[in-house]
């Protein structure tokens, strides 16, 4: 076959993520998490991270090759993200994707975090072919981005993001100051399941008219945030006990009312009937059935790859080199650096 046999790795931020496809088919799909170790912080520390990448990197490449049932030797060429993420987790993939290609002779890939995340999507085997183009939403712990996609290999434009917390973040937060464990967006998502959304309007960051005109595809989470601080603490001094799944309830809300809003506006202004979306808050049972709704009023197809493929992995950065690779593309320089910034 002329399919490419490439190794992806990912270390932009908790997850050490080796992935190995041919072509868009999926080989594996391995993943090394440091998260426990960052649960007492609340929040991913940076050395801790890359730390966790080194020791966990040399075993996770192993194991991935096993699954494959395939030899470091047939691989076709490596691909790592080389950003944005954390710069000194950034920093242990991509040298050791260096390392591999140039002793095992073999071409290198450097792939945006951003874009990997959409390309996570040809792997999928149970739907049909993605199709181009497409808007994507990705909303995980460290981005909450509005890309529009013409090609996976050379057109990607960053329409929004966020400009301050991520989503995941701020259900981290949020989960915190509800004495709820790290990470918190699957406890705040159970507990909301038997909340009232409507118990506490919360603030809808950046989507006043004045907000619009800047802002139009951005997200903000902070405020939100602070709202639900003070709404809790102002509880607690008044002596009456927080109703848990009701905050949770209607902070989803908030969060799921926003992403999906800003999102299908996207597909609507640009005309574009396609919604992707990626990252690990799309487990969010609300964020995926208001995604679905308002997708099917406006007449948007919705996309949501399984949830192994949304969370960071190696594998989708391993199919956007090969589709680099089928599309005719040479590889990457080898003094690409780590870019924890980099644009899409
Ligand atoms: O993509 P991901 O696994 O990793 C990184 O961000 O690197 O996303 C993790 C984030 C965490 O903030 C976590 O709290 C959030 O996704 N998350 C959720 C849910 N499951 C995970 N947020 C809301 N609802 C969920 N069900
Ligand atoms: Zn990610």
């Amino acid at each position: 076959t002329d399919k490419p046999l490439v190794l992806g790795i990912e270390t932009s931020c908790d997850e050490t993520g080796v992935g190995i496809v041919r072509g868009t088919e999926l080989l594996a799909n391995t993943i090394a998490s440091s998260m426990d170790e960052h649960a007492r912080f609340g929040g991913v520390v940076p050395e801790v991270a890359a730390r966790a990448h080194l020791e966990a990197l040399t075993p996770t490449i192993e194991q991935a090759l096993e699954t494959a049932g395939i030899a470091l030797a047939d691989v076709d060429a490596i691909a790592v993200t080389s950003g944005p993420g954390l710069a000194g987790a950034l920093m242990v993939g991509v040298g050791a994707a260096k390392a591999l290609a140039v002793a095992l002779d073999k071409p290198f890939y450097a792939v945006n975090h951003l874009v990997g995340h959409v390309g996570a999507d040809l792997l999928r085997d149970d739907e049909g072919d993605l199709e181009l183009p497409t808007i994507a939403l990705l909303v995980s712990g460290g981005h909450t981005s509005l890309l529009h996609v013409r090609s996976l290999t050379d057109d990607v434009e960053l329409l929004g993001e966020t400009i301050d917390d991520a989503a995941g973040e701020a259900f981290d937060k949020v989960a915190r100051l509800l004495g709820l464990p790290y990470p918190g967006g699957p406890h705040i998502d159970r507990a909301a399941a038997s909340g009232d959304p409507a118990a506490v309007r919360f603030p809808r960051g950046l989507t006043l008219p004045k907000d619009l005109e800047k802002h139009r595809y951005d997200f903000s989470f902070s405020g939100l945030k602070t709202a639900v601080a003070r709404h809790v603490e102002r509880m607690r001094d008044d002596g009456i006990e927080v109703p848990v799944a009701d905050i949770a309830a209607s902070f989803r809300e908030a969060v799921a009312d926003v992403l999906t809003k800003k999102a299908i506006a996207a597909c609507v202004d640009l005309g574009v009937p396609r919604l992707l979306l990626g990252g690990g808050v799309v487990a969010n049972a609300r964020v995926r059935e208001l995604a679905a709704e308002r997708a099917a009023a406006a007449g948007v197809s919705l996309r949501i790859p399984p949830l192994s493929l949304c969370t960071d992995n190696g594998a989708m950065i391993a199919a956007i080199a090969a589709q680099r690779i089928m599309a005719g593309h040479g590889p990457s320089p080898l003094d690409v650096a780590a870019d924890s910034t980099l644009p899409v």
